[in-house]
């Protein structure tokens, strides 16, 4: 069927269910056939991928030639995006549950980046990293997940084969870049523990952003060779090449060096998104912004200030005061018995927007922070577990609590991942935002810089530097 789509130069939209239809039973095939797919590491693929029946396969390349199908067939990107990711979660849940040991993932899925705890337990691994010694022609050194006891045992620095000019968001396409620095953020502790809800084969690059220099790009890219970038590739960023989705990788100001490139998507585009699309943040408004040391809280802080509004930063320790202040905070709150009520104090009544990519239990006093109109974003759970809602509070109070994921939002859109990049790339031209930079580590010491943030102390955006200069 697929080599029929390969075939055709278009699917009729009438044909859509259909061809949902046709993969979804691809997926089931696979699944409770007989076959177990062989785990392979095909020479110059970035990532392992599964053996599975020739009729059977369904690689995230297929689904980037159903989408061009379905594109072509004048299907909407909402309707693409829910039956493709439908087909995928179908396949992802199949595989983890039905299939005892048989690992999760073929490929990585476009619904990577919106993930946040699973509680599904991980996969075995399907085989061991074939690691060589390093220092003999390298093709490409890189840090690999090899098992799940991370942070740090779970780690190995590796030779590979240079990635193929192909993401996972455009299979068959995108921007190589030669890394320079690579951003650390929290879900690269949880994939090396198998807790996050994309889950790669081991072993596999972890690596959601990176800073660099464009060695080539596909025909239309908004960059192209020489050009310093700014690049989300999801994953292998932890390695001296990594390629990125050519919508996802913006041009880096010269005011920004390579370590605060790697610390700018991620956490400034999920900000401009949290705030002001999803937060509708206004010019003049009030809000306050919980983690505020960290890798999110410092780019809201800033974001915010791009907007015109002032900030209330909540944070655990005088260490995070003065990052936070450093980031630019107008008022610093230290989370302790009554942070609410001074909240209350220096806000002069209540805020318009909390960010809250902590959660657990300050959500309630931070619900009673908002005042009227207020809107609670929701963005992480770093505090470890995730709160519930009494609705009668949001009736009482006149406020909202809204979900932001950033990546589930973006990764179909590629215009809003322009508008967005464009947005944060003027903050960045009016000298607003300037990316605060943390611990840096090299690529040999990338478990101390998981366990940084897996023990609370990381502040601002957690770097390896991946190259000299
Ligand atoms: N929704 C999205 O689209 C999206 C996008 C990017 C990231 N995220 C999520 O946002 C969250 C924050 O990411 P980040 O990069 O800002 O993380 P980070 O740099 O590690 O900062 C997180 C902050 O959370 C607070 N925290 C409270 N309890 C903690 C605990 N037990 N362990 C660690 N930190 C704790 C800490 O501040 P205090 O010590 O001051 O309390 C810390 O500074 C993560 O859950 C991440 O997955 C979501």
């Amino acid at each position: 069927m697929l080599e029929d789509l390969r075939a055709q130069p278009g699917v009729p939209l009438d044909h859509l269910e259909l061809l949902v239809g046709e993969l979804r039973g691809l997926v089931q095939d696979a699944v409770w056939d007989t076959h177990l797919p062989d785990v392979v590491q095909h020479p110059g693929e970035p990532y392992p991928s599964y053996s599975l029946p020739r009729e059977a396969e369904l690689s995230g390349h297929h689904l980037g030639i159903a989408s061009d199908r379905l594109r072509m067939a004048g299907a909407t990107a909402e309707a693409q995006v829910n039956s493709l990711g439908q087909v995928e979660n179908d396949r992802n849940e199949a595989l983890s549950r039905d299939v005892p040991g048989t690992p999760v993932l073929v490929e990585p899925s476009r619904e990577c980046m919106s993930a946040e705890h699973d509680s599904r337990p991980p996969s075995q691994p399907a085989y061991s990293a074939p690691e060589r010694p390093l220092g003999h022609n390298p093709a490409m050194r890189a840090v690999q997940i090899v098992d799940l006891t991370g942070p740090d045992s779970a780690l190995r620095v590796v030779e590979l084969p240079e990635p193929e000019p192909s993401n996972m968001l455009t299979p068959g396409t995108g921007v190589v870049i030669d890394v320079h620095a690579a951003g650390v953020s929290f879900p690269e502790v949880l994939q090396s523990r198998g807790e996050y809800q994309l889950k790669p084969p081991l072993p596999f690059v972890p690596g959601s952003e990176v800073a660099g220099v464009v060695r080539s790009a596909p025909p239309g890219a908004q960059v192209k060779a020489g050009d310093r970038v700014a690049a989300f590739c999801g994953l292998g960023g932890f390695a001296e090449t990594a390629v990125a989705a050519e919508f996802l990788t913006f041009g880096l100001a010269q005011e920004l060096d390579f370590a605060q490139g790697a610390g700018l998507i991620l956490n400034y585009h999920t900000a401009y998104f949290a705030l002001v699309l999803r937060g509708r943040l206004r010019e003049g408004e009030t809000v306050l912004v919980h983690g505020a040391a960290g890798g999110v809280g410092t780019a809201a802080l800033q974001v915010a200030k791009g907007v015109g509004a002032r900030t209330i930063a909540v944070v655990s320790n005088d260490a995070k005061q003065r990052v936070a202040e450093e980031a630019g905070a107008d008022e610093v709150v230290l989370l302790k018995e009554g942070w609410k009520d001074d909240v209350k104090t220096v806000s002069g009544g209540g805020v318009d927007v909390v960010l809250d990519p902590v959660g657990g239990d300050r959500f309630t006093d931070s619900l009673r922070s908002l005042r009227e109109d207020g809107r609670l974003v929701v963005v992480g759970f770093t505090g470890g577990s995730i709160p519930e809602v009494k609705v009668n509070r949001l009736l009482l109070g006149n406020t909202e609590v809204v979900g932001a994921g950033w990546g589930a939002y973006v990764m179909g859109k590629p215009d809003l991942n322009r508008e967005i990049g464009s947005a944060v790339n003027r903050m960045v031209d009016a000298g607003v935002i300037r990316p605060i930079v943390g611990e840096r580590f090299s690529l040999e010491h990338a478990g101390a810089a998981l366990e940084a943030i897996d023990q609370r102390r990381a502040t601002g955006k957690i770097v390896l530097d991946v190259r000299a200069g």
